[in-house]
């Protein structure tokens, strides 16, 4: 897809040369201005070309140029140009692109010269923005509207051949985080009806074939052999059997301190008994945001192939109602031998987890991140664009906190005090409480959760608030997000370089 070109830019053949442009001036700008005599500063002087961040300007070259049109992408002070701002702007560009149907590009290398990121850095956030930006979401209608253009060739055009292996190592990464969260995406996207726990699975099984992982998905009978009543105790009202489903990437010599993934995968959560009112059961087919950031996430570990070793478990069912159904007052015993009172069947993130951080341990998980479309309370706290955070372990939070910093996915940080653990415990009749109450409801459900990871450095991340844009973006569309599969995947790439 991406092809090096050791070349001027102003000669490159093709129907787009995407151009970066910086508040200074010098270097590439007045070699393409140059070819237009001098015009294009007057342009610029007149405020019809911008190096705003988050400009975009399409130029018709009329033979000036080897391209075509000329997409000038603002990218603000070159000193304070970020990899979050350089993705974002190109994001912009990528989506005219596709707006304009337009199939084949390239790049001005030349006019990203002295940043203050390196090539690999540079590079993959701008294929990051390549796969993320243009992408469509899955849909049913009957009457297929055009297919949606892609674009199948990127010409990176640099003068200089020395940065060849590095730029292009930065796209091809860059672009397989991206395709992570797009295959997060679009299985965020698929009803409850098309998309089951025995659904899920089998779409896991085709990314561990894909890339040769080691793939076990439990049935309900190796469920309740293993004794995860608080799985079982979810899947109780539903006709749908629940699986476990656990992926092993090897990328180390031995098995040693495999880092664990937990996704919630709720297909749909209803509430249960404690039912969600008609308003808010709406979008419930997103309640296994965190099991889609996770396999999106290995399906680019197995692209980008890091030296780690991960395991990703997801315990995956629905939450109905019948006359199976659990229900409030229950008391269920946890594959850690911890009981559990129910007071609220709408709870059911948290049991699912909880029995799923269990068998993460039991398998021998040296870190834990549990991933979770977990509570409002999030959304009341945090709002929509920022990830809430928590962990027992803070240098393990640190490095998840450097990889979101790179990927630009904003996660923040919820206290975890004792008394919030004691909190989780209140209970008259069991062990642990799944809802204690309203006050602090966001962190009650994570200190629930570090329960069962004990003493294992572990971090949550509730993505109820970021897991569905409410609406379109510069890095994508309206609705799923595929939030927190590429963070993921570089906490897992700089376990590698450890
Ligand atoms: N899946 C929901 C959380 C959720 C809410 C996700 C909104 C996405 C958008 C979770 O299972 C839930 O119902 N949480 C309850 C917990 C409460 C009953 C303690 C909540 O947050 O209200
Ligand atoms: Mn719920
Ligand atoms: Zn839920």
């Amino acid at each position: 897809m991406y092809e090096f070109k050791q070349t001027e830019f102003t000669k490159v053949e093709t129907e787009a040369l995407l151009f970066g442009i910086f508040m200074e001036k010098e270097g590439a700008f007045q070699t393409i201005d140059d070819a237009f005599d001098g015009q294009l500063k007057e342009l610029y002087e007149s405020r019809d070309l911008s190096h705003e961040s988050g400009r975009v300007m399409k130029l018709h070259t009329f033979g000036k140029t080897g391209a075509k049109r000329i997409f000038f992408v603002g990218l603000g002070k070159r000193e304070e140009l970020t990899k979050h701002s350089l993705r974002k702007a190109f994001g912009k560009a990528f989506k005219q692109l596709a707006k304009e149907h337009i199939e084949k590009a390239a790049v001005a290398v030349d006019s990203l010269t002295d940043l203050p990121l390196t090539d690999l850095e540079a590079f993959e956030a701008i294929g990051e923005a390549h796969a993320l930006a243009p992408f469509t979401l899955n849909t049913y209608h009957t009457k297929k509207s055009r297919p949606a253009i892609e674009l199948t060739e990127l010409v990176i055009a640099s003068s200089n051949r020395e940065r060849e292996e590095q730029i292009l190592k930065g796209l091809e990464t860059g672009f397989a985080l991206g395709e992570g969260a797009n295959v997060a995406r679009r299985l965020v996207n698929t009803p409850g009806n098309l998309l089951t726990a025995t659904d899920l699975a089998e779409f896991a099984q085709e990314v561990a074939e894909k890339h040769g992982f080691e793939i076990d998905i439990l049935d309900k009978e190796e469920i309740e052999s293993l004794g995860m009543g608080a799985l079982l105790a979810v899947n109780q009202g539903s006709d749908e059997p629940p699986k476990l489903i656990v992926m092993r990437y090897q990328g180390r010599d031995s098995w040693e301190n495999p880092l664990a993934l937990v996704g919630k995968g709720i297909t749909f959560d209803t509430g249960g008994y404690s039912l969600k009112g008609k308003d808010n059961i709406v979008g419930m087919k997103m309640d296994m945001g965190g099991a889609a950031a996770t396999i999106g996430a290995m399906d680019a570990i197995g692209a980008i192939k890091p030296s780690a070793n991960v395991m990703a478990v997801i315990p995956a069912t629905d939450n109905m109602i019948s006359g199976n159904a659990y229900k409030p007052d229950d008391v269920i015993v946890s594959m850690s031998g911890k009981t559990i009172e129910v007071r609220n069947t709408d709870a059911e993130g948290r049991l699912a987890l909880a029995d799923a951080v269990t068998y993460a341990k039991s398998k021998g998980a040296a870190k834990i991140i549990d991933i979770a479309t977990l509570t409002g309370g999030v959304v009341v706290a945090l709002g929509n664009h920022v990830t809430g955070a928590m962990t027992n372990d803070q240098e393990w939070l640190a490095s998840v906190q450097q990889a979101a910093d790179e990927t630009g996915e904003m996660i923040w940080q919820l206290p975890y005090f004792d008394h919030y653990k004691k909190e989780v415990r209140t209970s008259h009749i069991a062990d642990l409480n799944n809802s204690p109450g309203r006050g602090g409801h966001a962190i009650l459900a994570g200190a629930f959760v570090g329960d069962f990871a004990e003493d294992t450095p572990w971090v949550h991340l509730d993505i109820a608030g970021t897991a569905m844009a409410s609406s379109e973006h510069d890095l994508g569309p309206k609705g799923p997000t595929g939030v927190m599969a590429r963070t993921l995947v570089k906490v897992v790439m700089n376990e590698a370089v450890k």
